[in-house]
């Protein structure tokens, strides 16, 4: 099936990056190749690594990107693996890299993946089902109720943290959590339904998906090392959907152009306009971060 993803910040993207130059480009995050796509048609003697930890995104992609044949090589691997998949499909350094995190609109839509609090599925969340062992039911039936507040808390940002994790686990002594409709209505019935317009499960969700994907390490991981996978001129784009993410990705560029050899192409990090919102909703809390490599320097 084709993909239903809209890639958000295209034309931001698109500036960031630079793919018209021509080059080798890493994009870290396929889901359904809208942005490869682009950065692929930009140039005729673009190359593009297309990773995911997706095989369904990664299948989505092939088709979409099948018209530029072998100028496109596939992965399926977590981004944290980025240095090893870079030297295995090319040699030398690379002139452009985005990663675009969290999950897309095809997973979320998708019931049986458990990411949305929406329709009733499997508590699932695993973006890679092939070799991810701890879905979101396993870990919430294994976990402490601290641990549990932790991710509500810290990756969710959800003020009722405590209050959410007391009642997984008093549940757990009547059966385990299995399908995201029985954790959604645990949380309705737990924390009164907030002014927001958003769903009163939403950051428990977040928490939960972060901590099943440990997207954050993986984000860590990726920040530290794709600088240094850059040629000269070579830029290094990052799209972040929460502000954990976007403070992780706002330290390490900065203090990669604190260092000298790299710029910070957007210092206060570029978002959607109106119209982009209105089209495509979530776009709303998209920020584009950007950093180009303006001296090898010291640099292996
Ligand atoms: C927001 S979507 C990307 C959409 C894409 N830019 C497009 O234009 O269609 C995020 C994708 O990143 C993948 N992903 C998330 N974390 C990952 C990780 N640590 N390693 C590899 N892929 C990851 C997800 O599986 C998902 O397909």
């Amino acid at each position: 099936m084709p993909s239903r993803h809209q890639p958000v910040l295209m034309e931001q993207v698109l500036e960031a990056l630079q793919p018209e130059r021509g080059g080798f480009f890493v994009d870290a995050t396929v889901g359904g190749g809208g942005h490869a796509h682009a950065i692929l048609s930009a140039h005729p003697g673009n190359r593009l690594l297309a990773i995911d930890r997706d095989v369904q995104a990664l299948e989505r992609a092939k088709e979409r990107l099948a018209e530029f044949g072998d100028r496109v090589i596939f992965e399926h691997a977590p981004f944290s693996a980025v240095v090893s998949l870079v030297e295995a499909a090319h040699s030398g350094k690379v002139d452009g890299i985005l990663a675009d995190f969290g999950v897309s609109s095809d997973q979320i839509d998708d019931r049986e993946r458990g990411f949305s609090f929406m329709q009733d599925g499997p508590l699932d969340m695993r973006m890679d089902r092939t070799k991810q062992k701890t879905s979101a039911a396993r870990l919430l039936a294994d976990s402490s109720e601290d641990e549990i507040e932790h991710w509500l808390r810290d990756y969710g940002e959800e003020r009722y943290a405590r209050r959410i994790a007391n009642a997984i686990v008093k549940q757990r002594r009547f059966g385990p959590l299995l399908r995201t409709s029985q954790l959604a209505d645990l949380v309705g019935r737990t924390i009164p339904s907030g002014r927001s317009g958003h769903h009163v499960a939403t950051r428990t969700f977040q928490g939960i998906r972060i901590a099943v994907n440990r997207e954050l390490d993986e984000i860590e991981v990726f920040l530290q090392a794709t600088p240094k996978l850059l040629a000269e001129g070579g830029r290094l784009a990052v799209i972040s959907f929460h502000s954990l993410e976007d403070r992780a990705c706002k330290v390490a560029l900065r203090n990669e152009a604190r260092g000298g050899d790299f710029k910070n192409l957007i210092p206060r990090g570029a978002t959607a306009n109106q119209s982009e919102i209105r089209k495509n909703p979530r776009s709303r809390s998209a920020r584009l971060r950007a950093i180009e490599c303006v001296s090898k320097g010291g640099q292996a």
